[in-house]
Order: C-alpha cells, then structure tokens, then sequence
C-alpha cells in the first residue's frame, strides 16, 4: 500500500514530468490513502516542496561533495526534496525516520545504486543545527535574488511583486503564500444553512473569515461528500467577493463571460436566489459541459455559449445587467494553493496574457446595458493585469466609471478603494484577486 511520502513524490514527479496541477493530482492520489493524517502529511509535503524547491536544493546542493544535484532524475531529486524538508522543516518526523524513508524509496526506484549518496547527503542535513536549515530570519540588506531563494519564488517574479507593491508589502505575500493551505468552500445556502452544515461536519470545518456563505473544511473526504451532495462548492473566498462586487440581482440578465467549469456561476445564481437569467459563457465547450454538471448538482442551471472573446462577442447578445469577466490571469494571486504556478510562469506569458484581457474587455464593453455593471477580476496581484489593466480601459471607455460604494454583501474588513478593491492575501487570508466594479454611464438622449 501506497504511504504519505510515495503519493508526495507520484504528485511531485506528475507536476515536473507532465505539467500537471499538484492540487488535481493530489485529490485523486490522496483518495488512496485510508487515514486522514496521511492525507494531511502528503499535501504538506508536495506543498511544502514546491514551495521552498530553491532552498531545499541550495541545501541538498551544499551537501553534495561532486557539485550540483540538479542533474539527478526527477524522481530522485523529489525523494531527496521530501526527505530535506521534512528535516529542515518538520519538527513532529523524526529526523531518522525521514532519512529511512527516503533511501528506501531511492532503492525502489529506477536508480537504487543512488540509495548510498542519498543517506550521505540527508544526513549530512540532519547533522546540522536547525538554524542552519532554515533561510536567514533577517532580510535586511538582501539581494533580491537572496530574497528570491529564501521565500521561493522566481527572482524576476518577486522583483515584479516590489516594483508594484513595495518591499514590505510583497514579502508579506510572499511568507503567506508559503504558510496558507486551508481549503474553502462556497456553502450553497439555497440547500442549506451554514449554521446547519457546520454542525454536521462539527470538527473537520469551521466558518470562512470573510463572507457568511463560506466554510474552511480540513478533511478532504468531507469535502468531497457535500459537494457531490450539492450542499458546497470548492471556492476561494477571493473568488466569493469577486461575485459579492457584482452583486447580481433576481430578475436581471447575467453574462459570466469566462465561466470556465462554472464556479463563480453557481455563486451568481445563489446569490441572485436563483432567479436571474444566466448566461455562462467559454472559449471551452468540454468546461461549460462541466459547468453544467456543476450547476445541475447544486439545483441552478444557466444558458452556454463557447465564445472566444479575443476576437469578439461572437453569438452573444446584449445588453447584460452585469457582465462578469473572469480573465484568463497569471494566478499569481493563487501561489499559497497553486505554488507550481510560481515555477512555469514567465514574463513572456503574463505579456501575452495582458494583451489577451484587453481584448476580451473590449470585447463585451459594449454588451452592458446602460446603468448596468461589469466586473473585470483577475486572481492575480500583478499590477499589469490589474490596476494598470483597468486605468487604460477606463481612459479608452469614457462611459464607464468605477461603482463608489459597495454593495451590502461587502465585508466591512476589505477596503472598497473606489470600486477597484486589491483582496490582499497577506491581510486577508484569501487568494490573492484585483477587482474591478465598474458602472456604465447613462448616455442620456
Ligand atoms: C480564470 S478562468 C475562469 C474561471 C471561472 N470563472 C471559475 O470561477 O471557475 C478563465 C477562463 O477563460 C477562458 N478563456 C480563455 N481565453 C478565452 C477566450 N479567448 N474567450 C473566452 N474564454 C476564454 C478559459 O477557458 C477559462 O475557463
């Protein structure tokens, strides 16, 4: 039978080899695994490694004798990085049983003959005292590189994340992307209560900080039985603000125009008390299919229509009450659930991926009817893609204007800035998102 650390490094290994999402990965892997706690110790494992991947080399790379260690195949490197960071890092696992643990893996693996160097080098680490194995608590007077190494991020990502938010501010970020892995789920309180559903979960979930719809549920079992159930939905409470901005009403006309596997579309739908008329639309037909099943599950259903909105609107049809333009993003406000994003992204990328929302804005600017709103949201903290995005949009589109008071359902804790709030992840404990609340003006006659 499969343990912890082999579902760790199976993740691990599927997410270098095949580009693979460790989150997706893990979910049907962890399933394997009949004790909670192993479920629990397998996550932190593969998001413990590929957040701290640079450091956890630095220091596998500093036992090495022969040079770097970067050479290694895959999977040995993943057993090494598991096994340092359990040592570094795990004060409950015992430092003998990591090292155990790991050279028996090395010689079930394609190369056992590296099963030797394995134990020289994770001994070697625990050998150390812990203040050695950890990156420097002091980051005064740091490189951006050294910063770089010590909280694992990119170089070119955390200067980015400085240039636009300050030194301060970004590291902030970047410690709470390292830290944060609770699981949040949108209750669908058409069903049932929050208070309700609690109750019946009792230890393994607690209520969300922010909006009154969301629970924080530990046991991956539990969260995969209500939501089959219907009763919940995996969603960021980042993502659950994005549609309190819009705010949707019963009785009005609501384009979700990139509703991907549809879940903002079940929170607009709850949220207008299942009636308005929706239309969920995507460049992707098999994810509106998903859509709908989704929707299905929880009693809610919408119109589809695969649109790609980079050349146009296509079959849609305004004018829409609210639009809610959910943009294909960087994900950089994602990192705490999603850190492999961290290692794929390139500059290159979020370069294209501006252009690619800019056009998808203009695209469905016209589709809102007068007087109605459209929010444009990326789970990014990039300020290109964000605010940047949205001062030229406004510049070019002078009969639209930001919404200069919040909706009801607007927690009091996030500041509203004008209808251009930043749900900053190291204040709120939520993925990282930009939102913009914008209003079309009535052209008069
Ligand atoms: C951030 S995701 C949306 C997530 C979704 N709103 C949710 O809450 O689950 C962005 C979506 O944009 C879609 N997309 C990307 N390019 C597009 C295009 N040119 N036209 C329409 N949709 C596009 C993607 O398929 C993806 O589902």
């Amino acid at each position: 039978m499969a343990s912890a650390r082999d579902v760790a490094r199976k993740v691990l290994d599927r997410v270098e080899r095949d580009g693979a999402f460790a989150a997706a990965v893990l979910e049907s892997e962890a399933a394997t695994l009949k004790d909670q706690r192993d479920s629990s110790l397998a996550t932190e494992l593969v998001l413990g490694v590929l957040r701290r991947r640079p450091w956890l080399d630095h220091l596998l790379d500093s036992a090495s004798s022969g040079g770097s260690l970067r050479k290694l195949d895959v999977t040995v490197r993943n057993i090494l990085r598991i096994g340092a960071y359990q040592i570094a890092y795990l004060d409950r696992i015992p430092v003998r049983a990591a090292v155990f643990e790991a050279v028996s893996s090395v010689k079930r693996s394609a190369a056992p003959r590296l099963s030797g160097l394995a134990n020289a080098l994770l001994r070697n680490l625990a050998a150390r005292e812990p203040d050695a194995l950890r990156p420097p608590a002091d980051d005064d007077g740091a490189s951006v590189e050294e910063l770089a190494l010590r909280y694992g991020l990119p170089g070119w990502l955390l200067a980015r994340w400085i240039d636009d938010r300050g030194t301060k501010e970004a590291l902030a970020i970047a410690r709470i992307f390292n830290d944060r892995s609770a699981r949040t789920m949108r209750v669908n309180t058409s069903r049932i209560t929050r208070a309700d559903l609690l109750k019946r979960l009792s230890d393994s979930a607690s209520p969300g900080p922010c909006l009154p719809w969301s629970i924080n549920v530990s046991d991956r079992r539990d969260g995969r039985t209500i939501e089959e159930e219907g009763l919940a939905a995996y969603q960021d409470e980042g993502a659950g603000l994005v549609v309190a901005a819009l705010d949707p009403k019963p009785e009005s006309k609501v384009l979700d125009a990139c509703a991907g596997r549809g879940g903002k579309t079940g929170t607009i739908a709850m949220l207008a008390g299942d009636r308005a008329e929706i239309t969920a639309a995507d460049r992707s037909r098999s994810k509106l299919d998903r859509a709908a099943f989704e929707l299905n599950r929880q009693g809610f259903s919408a119109n589809t229509v695969v649109v790609d909105l980079q050349a146009g609107k296509g079959a849609l049809e305004g004018p829409f009450d609210r639009i809610l333009l959910d943009v294909p993003c960087s994900g950089t406000g994602t990192l705490g659930r999603r850190p492999e994003i961290r290692w794929r992204l390139s500059p290159d990328q979020v370069a294209s991926l501006v252009s690619v929302q800019r056009a998808m804005l203009d695209s469905v600017a016209p589709l809102v009817a007068e007087g109605g709103r459209l929010v444009y949201a990326v789970c990014s903290i990039l300020k290109e893609e964000g605010e940047k995005q949205i001062e030229r949009f406004l510049e070019e589109h002078p009969g639209f204007e930001p919404v200069r008071d919040p909706p009801s359902t607007w927690p009091d804790s996030i500041p509203w800035r004008g209808g251009l709030p930043f749900v900053d992840p190291s204040v709120h404990g939520t993925d990282g998102y930009f939102i913009a609340c914008l209003a079309r003006r009535f052209s008069g006659c």
